[in-house]
């Protein structure tokens, strides 16, 4: 287990790499709740794993009071972590967080509600996860992932990928080290689809009306319900 000193000093630093907002080392220290709340969860994380009783859980409360970000105790959270604003952002207990990894405000890395044990994101390194999104469940997010803001994750994600929508789609590929951006799925539109086939049907109606008025005005059909039912049969 790496420091505390030497952990906080690269959670510190990673504010600067992450936050062109981030000026000066004191705005940092006095004025930045996502740096508060990794640094309070540095020390409730040792009392976790040393086992002492209700203390990491209170203090993570109060973080959570002075913060708005809840971070459980027993959640493992690699290097340079940095969460951008933070209020909202819930993490459960079984979560497990690489290295380099940003979350902005909203962010819940929680259970499904279904399971037991192991029941949160495992979360690769160098991933960012916009503001309000969902991650839920044990599943895994690959290394350089991009989760984009208000998604809502239930599968695994492959490392490297663009991840939207509601549920979760991959829509993007982009290998590390490379300008490669490739689009692999467009998101699915069900209301889009929805009022295509409408309007489709519109026009269709349209027609029918059009060439039964046309025929009504030449006489070559009678003007009764009966026989523009037979017509329309026909
Ligand atoms: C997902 C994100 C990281 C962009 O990733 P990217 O790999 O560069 O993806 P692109 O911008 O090329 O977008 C790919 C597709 O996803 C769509 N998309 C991007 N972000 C989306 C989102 N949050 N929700 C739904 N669709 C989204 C794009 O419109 C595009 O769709 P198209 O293929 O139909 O045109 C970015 O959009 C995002 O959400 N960043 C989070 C930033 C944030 O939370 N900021 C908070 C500041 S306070």
């Amino acid at each position: 287990m790496f420091s505390i000193g030497e952990t906080v000093r690269a959670d510190f630093r990673a504010v600067f790499e992450r936050d062109p907002a981030a000026r000066n080392g004191l705005e940092v220290v006095l004025a930045y709740p996502g740096f508060h709340a990794i640094l309070m969860h540095r020390v409730t994380y040792r009392l976790w794993r040393w086992g002492v009783p209700v203390l990491p859980r209170v203090l993570s409360h109060v973080s959570r009071f002075l913060t708005g970000i809840e971070i459980h105790p027993g959640a493992q959270i690699g290097k340079r972590f940095f969460i951008d604003h933070g209020m909202g952002v819930v993490i459960g207990e079984t979560t497990e967080i690489g290295d380099d990894v940003t979350l902005y405000q909203g962010v819940t890395l929680g259970g499904t509600g279904k399971e037991r044990g192991k029941r949160h994101p495992t979360i690769g390194n160098n991933v960012l996860v916009g503001v309000g999104a969902k991650v839920l469940g044990a599943i895994e997010i690959g290394d350089n992932v991009k989760i984009g803001s208000g998604s809502v994750v239930l599968r695994s994600v492959p490392p490297n990928s663009t991840v939207v929508g509601v549920p979760g789609w991959v829509v993007a590929t982009h290998p590390p080290d490379t300008d490669i951006h490739e689009r692999v799925e467009h998101l699915p539109d069900p209301e889009g689809e929805t009022i295509r086939a409408l309007q489709e049907r519109i026009i269709r109606l349209e027609t029918k009306i059009a060439t039964l008025e046309a025929r009504l005005a030449e006489g070559t059909i009678e003007g009764s319900a009966e026989s523009l039912a037979r017509s329309r049969r026909g």
